[in-house]
C-alpha cells in the first residue's frame, strides 16, 4: 500500500488517554496546564517524543505502578518536538506527566484570545484552533491525526465564566476565591487537531435534535443573530444522520461564533467554531451571506461524520475531509432548500474554480506528500476542497448515487473512531457496487496534477475524440485518464461511455454533440469551429441545459486564455449566442468579463471589452431589473449584484448615477433599499466618491458591530478611485480593523482597476511584519500575495520572483502560491500579447 502510517514521532509509544486541565489567566494571558497521558510502550525505551509550541515545560515525570521517573527535557524548536529522557528504560503501559505554561496568543492559533465590545468596555475570552498542527501550542501532546485517543477537559476558572469543549460538562466543583472547577465528559477516541477549549461569558440559545441537545453561542451582544444558525444545524444534523445511516455519536453539537477567527469555521466535535460572519444572521440577511451561513453550518457538520469519526491517516489525505465536507454540504442545504438551486451553484462554486485552479503548471495533485506543518497547511486549497469535490461528484454520476452511498455508509461503519485512507473510501465504494473500476478510475484523477482537455471534431458521420492534458501556458503533458463521459445530440439522444485511450471514434449521424453533458465531468471540451458554431446555435436557441450551456463557455473562456482562441472570438461568441443568457451561463460570462475589463485596463483592448460587457450588462439588466421581486430565485438576486456592479466597474453613467441616488436614501434613511443591493450601492458611491465619502465609510465601520455590514464598509473603504483614498485605505487595513479581516482592503484593491504596482509595493513594505502576524497556521499570508494574480507586467513579475527568491521572504505555507502567482501573471502577459 502506498500510503504510509506517516508518523514523525514514531510508532513506538501510543498515547491512548489525555487527562488535561488548564487554569487560565485573564490578567496575564496565560495559562497554567497539567497533562496525564496515558501511553503504551512497545519497545523499553529511556526517551520519549512529544509535540509542544510555544510552551514552557515545568516539570516532566514518568509514571508506572510504583515507578515514579523524572524526567529531562529537550526542546527543539524547528521541529517541535519536546524530548523527555528518563534515568531508566521502561516499556508497557505507563503515563506521562507534565506540567507547563503557555501564552494566550492574540493570532488565532492554539489556545488563542479574542475580543469584543460589551457595554461599551472591551472584553475578551478564550478559544481554540489546533487544526492543523497547533493542538501542541496549547499542551504537550501526540499531535498527528493518527494517535487517537480519549480525551477528559477540566478547567479552573472564575466562578461567572462559561466554558465549552467538546463533550457536556461532568460535574462543577466550588473553589474558593470565586473560583470553580468544571470537568467535562470523557469524549470518543478522537485526534488533538478535534480538541475544543473554549472560556467566556457566551450567551446561548438552544433546541433539541432527537436526545442530542444543539446550541448556538455568542458573545453577549450578538445572541440575537443566532436563530438562523440553530435553524440550519437542526435540519443539516438530521439530514446526515438520515443519509450517512450512522447515527451523530456525541451528546450535544455547540455552534460558537468567534470575533477574532483566521479560517471560516472549524470543525472540532461537537463544538464547532465559526467567524462571526459565516454564522451569524437574521431576516435582514444578504441571500449570499445567508446561503454562506447555511453551506458552511453543513460543511462542518458533515465533518462531524468524514474526519472527526473516521479521519485521514496522515493529512496527504486531508482531502478525504475537505472535499466530502464541501459535497455533502451542498447536498445538505440543497435537501432543505431545493429552490436555491444548489446543484447549479455546485457548478460555479465549486467545479469551475477547480478547473480554472488546476490548468496551471504550478498545480499539484489532490493526493500529495506532505510533512512539515507548514507543507499541510498549505494543501488546504481548492485542490483538496474543489478539485476534491469535483472528483467526487464525478464519481458519484459514475457509479449511481445509490452505490456511492451506500459505499460511504459502510465506510463510515467499518471505520469509526478509527483513521483511514483513500484506498479504504474506493473498497467500501466498489463493494457497494460490486464492481471493480472504481479504484483505477479514481487513480488518475487523485494522482495526477491537471485535468484533460476533450478534442472533439466530425468528419463524414463520424465523431473523433481525444484527451490531453489542459494547460493555459501550453505546455506538453503525456498524462492521461480513464474518462467517464456524458454526451447528448441534436437528436435529442443522451448516452454515456468511457474514454479510456488517448483516442476514440464513433459513428453517428448528429449535427451536433455536446460532451461532459450535464457537466458532471472534470474535463474541458473543445470543439472544432463547425461543431462550435452549431453548439452555439443551439444554445441560443435553448436547447443546451443551463449547466451545459455553462460548461461550454467556461471551456472556451479557458481556451481563449490559452491563446487557443482569440479574445475576439470570445467576445463575438457572448454576443451573438449569450445575451439572455441564465444561470449559471450568465453569472459566468459576468464574472469573465469583469476578469477581462481588469486585465485590459489601459491598455487598447479595454474599449472592445468595455463594448461587450456593457451589451450583456444592460441586457440582462433588463431581465433582471434593480428591484427584487417576492419570491424570486436566489440566483437571480445575486446575478443582480453582479451586473450592477460589473456596469458600475465598465463605468456606465446611468448606472453610477442611480446607486448615488440610492446611496443617498440609505444615507437619509429614506425608502426600502434591498439588503441583497446595498455592497453594490456602496461601491456605486465609492466609485464616485470624494473625501467626505471615505470618512464617513471609516466612521460607519468603527461604529458598525453587524459582521455583514461591517464587512461591506470595509468592502466599499477599497474601492475609491482615487490613489490617495487607496494609500489611506492600506494605512487603515493594518490599524483598524481586525487581524480576521486585514486582508479584506487588500483583496478589494486588486480588484480596483490599475491599483497594482501601489498595492505590490505596499505589501513588499509591510511583508516582513506580515510574516510575523499571520502564523502559518492562520492560512492567511498567501492571500496577500493572491492579489497580485491579475497582474500582466513582465516587471511586475520579475520584482516579485526577486523579492521571494530572498530566504528571509519566503515560507514554506506560502511557497506554491508565489509560483502559482508569478505563472499566471505570465499567462496574462501572453494572453495580453496575442490579443
Ligand atoms: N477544517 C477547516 C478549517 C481549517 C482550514 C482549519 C484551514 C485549519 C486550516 C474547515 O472545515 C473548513 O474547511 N472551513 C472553511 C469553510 C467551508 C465552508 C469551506 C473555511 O474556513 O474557509
Ligand atoms: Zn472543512
Amino acid at each position: 500500500m502506498e500510503t504510509q502510517i506517516h508518523q514523525t514521532l514514531g510508532t513506538n509509544i501510543l498515547p491512548s488517554h489525555y487527562d488535561l486541565l488548564f487554569e487560565p489567566d485573564f490578567k496575564t494571558f496565560t495559562f497554567k496546564g497539567t497533562a496525564y497521558i496515558v501511553v503504551s510502550i512497545k519497545e523499553p525505551t529511556k526517551t520519549i517524543k512529544l509535540h509542544a509550541k510555544e510552551l514552557q515545560i515545568k516539570t516532566a515525570e514518568l509514571r508506572q505502578r510504583n515507578l515514579s521517573l523524572a524526567g529531562k527535557t529537550h526542546y527543539n524548536p524547528q521541529k517541535e518536538e519536546l524530548t523527555l529522557t528518563f534515568p531508566q528504560a521502561v516499556h508497557g503501559q505507563a503515563q506521562i506527566h507534565l506540567q507547563f505554561t503557555g501564552r494566550h496568543n492574540e493570532g488565532m492559533y492554539g489556545f488563542y484570545r479574542s475580543s469584543y465590545q460589551h457595554k461599551g468596555k472591551t472584553e475578551y475570552l478564550l478559544t481554540s484552533q489546533f487544526e492543523a498542527a497547533n493542538a501542541r501550542a496549547a499542551f504537550p501532546c501526540f499531535d498527528e491525526p493518527a494517535f487517537k485517543a480519549t480525551f477528559d477537559v477540566s478547567f479552573i476558572v472564575d466562578r461567572n465564566l462559561f466554558t465549552i469543549s467538546n463533550m457536556p460538562i461532568k460535574k462543577e466543583k466550588t473553589l474558593q476565591n470565586n473560583q470553580k472547577q468544571v470537568s467535562f465528559l470523557t469524549s470518543p477516541r478522537m485526534s488533538t487537531y478535534l480538541l475544543y477549549l473554549g472560556i467566556g461569558n457566551f450567551q446561548s440559545i438552544q433546541t433539541k435534535h432527537r436526545h442530542i441537545l444543539i446550541r448556538v453561542l455568542t458573545t453577549p451582544e450578538k445572541i440575537h443573530l443566532a436563530p438562523l444558525a440553530l435553524g440550519y444545524t437542526k435540519k443539516f444534523l438530521a439530514f446526515f444522520e438520515k443519509y450517512f445511516q450512522v447515527k451523530y455519536p456525541l451528546p450535544k453539537v455547540d455552534i460558537i461564533a468567534i470575533p477574532d477567527f483566521a479560517a471560516g469555521a472549524m470543525e472540532n466535535w461537537g463544538a464547532i467554531t465559526f467567524r462571526e460572519i459565516a454564522v451569524l444572521g437574521d431576516e435582514k440577511t444578504s441571500v449570499a451571506v445567508k446561503q454562506n451561513i447555511a453551506i458552511t453550518i453543513a460543511h462542518e457538520l458533515a465533518h462531524q461524520w468524514f474526519g472527526n469519526l473516521v479521519t485521514m491517516q496522515w493529512w496527504d489525505d486531508l482531502w478525504l475531509n475537505e472535499s466530502f465536507a464541501t459535497f455533502m454540504s451542498y447536498k445538505a442545504v440543497n435537501d432543505a432548500f431545493p429552490a436555491w438551486d444548489l446543484p447549479l451553484q455546485y457548478f460555479e462554486d465549486t467545479i469551475a474554480d477547480a478547473l480554472s485552479a488546476d490548468e496551471i503548471e504550478a498545480t499539484h495533485p489532490i493526493n500529495v506528500h506532505v510533512n512539515t506543518p507548514g507543507e499541510i497547511d498549505e494543501i488546504f486549497d481548492n485542490i483538496s476542497y474543489d478539485k476534491g469535490g469535483s472528483v467526487l461528484h464525478m464519481l458519484e454520476d459514475a457509479v449511481g448515487e445509490a452505490a456511492f452511498r451506500q459505499g460511504l455508509t459502510l465506510y463510515l461503519r467499518k471505520h469509526a473512531y478509527q483513521n483511514a485512507t483513500k484506498h479504504d473510501l474506493w473498497t467500501a465504494i466498489q463493494e457497494a457496487k460490486q464492481e471493480n473500476f472504481v479504484s483505477t478510475m479514481v487513480h488518475g484523477w487523485i494522482t495526477q496534477s491537471g485535468y484533460p482537455l476533450v478534442s472533439v471534431k466530425k468528419e463524414k458521420n463520424k465523431y473523433y475524440l481525444s484527451q490531453q492534458r489542459f494547460s493555459l501556458l501550453g505546455k506538453q503533458h503525456s498524462e492521461s485518464w480513464i474518462i467517464p463521459l456524458r454526451y447528448f445530440t441534436d437528436q435529442g439522444k443522451a448516452g454515456t461511455t468511457i474514454l479510456r485511450e488517448k483516442t476514440t471514434s464513433f459513428p453517428s449521424s448528429a449535427h451536433w454533440i455536446k460532451v461532459n453533458h450535464g457537466q458532471p465531468g472534470f474535463y474541458r471540451v473543445t470543439y472544432d469551429a463547425p461543431l462550435l458554431a452549431q453548439l452555439g446555435n443551439a444554445l441560443r436557441r435553448k436547447k443546451l441545459s443551463s449547466l451545459d450551456a455553462a460548461g461550454l463557455e467556461n471551456d472556451l473562456f479557458s481556451l481563449m486564455v490559452s491563446r487557443q482562441y482569440s479574445l475576439a472570438e470570445y467576445l463575438g461568441f457572448v454576443e451573438q449566442y449569450c445575451l439572455d443568457a441564465e444561470y449559471p451561463l450568465n453569472s459566468s460570462i459576468s464574472g469573465h468579463l469583469g476578469w477581462l475589463l481588469r486585465l485590459a485596463a489601459g491598455s487598447t483592448l479595454e474599449d472592445a471589452v468595455r463594448r461587450t460587457s456593457l451589451l450583456f450588462h444592460l441586457e440582462q439588466l433588463k431581465k433582471v431589473g434593480w428591484r427584487r421581486v417576492k419570491n424570486e430565485r436566489n440566483t437571480t438576486t445575486l446575478l443582480r449584484s453582479q451586473v450592477i456592479s460589473n456596469l458600475g466597474l465598465a463605468g456606465h453613467a446611468e448606472t453610477l448615477k442611480k446607486g448615488k441616488e440610492l446611496f443617498q436614501q440609505l444615507q437619509h434613511g429614506h425608502g426600502s433599499v434591498d439588503q441583497n443591493l446595498r455592497s453594490t450601492i456602496y461601491l456605486l458611491a465609492a466609485r464616485q466618491g470624494d473625501e467626505k465619502m471615505f470618512t464617513y465609510f471609516i466612521q460607519q465601520y468603527q461604529k458598525e458591530t453587524l459582521p455583514e455590514e461591517s464587512r461591506r464598509l470595509l468592502r466599499a473603504i477599497g474601492m475609491f478611485r482615487q490613489k490617495a483614498f487607496v494609500e489611506k485605505a492600506l494605512a487603515f487595513s493594518l490599524s483598524g480593523v481586525r487581524l480576521q479581516d486585514s486582508y479584506m482592503i487588500p483583496i478589494m484593491i486588486s480588484l480596483n482597476p490599475g491599483m497594482n504596482t501601489l498595492l505590490w509595493s505596499w505589501t513588499k513594505k509591510h511583508w516582513p511584519q506580515f510574516l510575523k502576524k499571520f502564523t502559518s497556521g492562520t492560512h492567511m499570508l498567501g492571500t496577500f500575495v493572491k492579489t497580485m494574480s491579475s497582474c500582466s507586467e513582465e516587471k511586475m513579475e520579475n520584482d516579485i520572483a526577486q523579492f521571494f527568491s530572498l530566504k528571509k521572504n519566503m515560507r514554506d505555507d506560502v511557497k506554491l502560491v508565489v509560483k502559482q502567482v508569478l505563472e499566471h501573471i505570465e499567462i496574462n502577459r501572453r494572453f495580453m500579447e496575442r490579443n
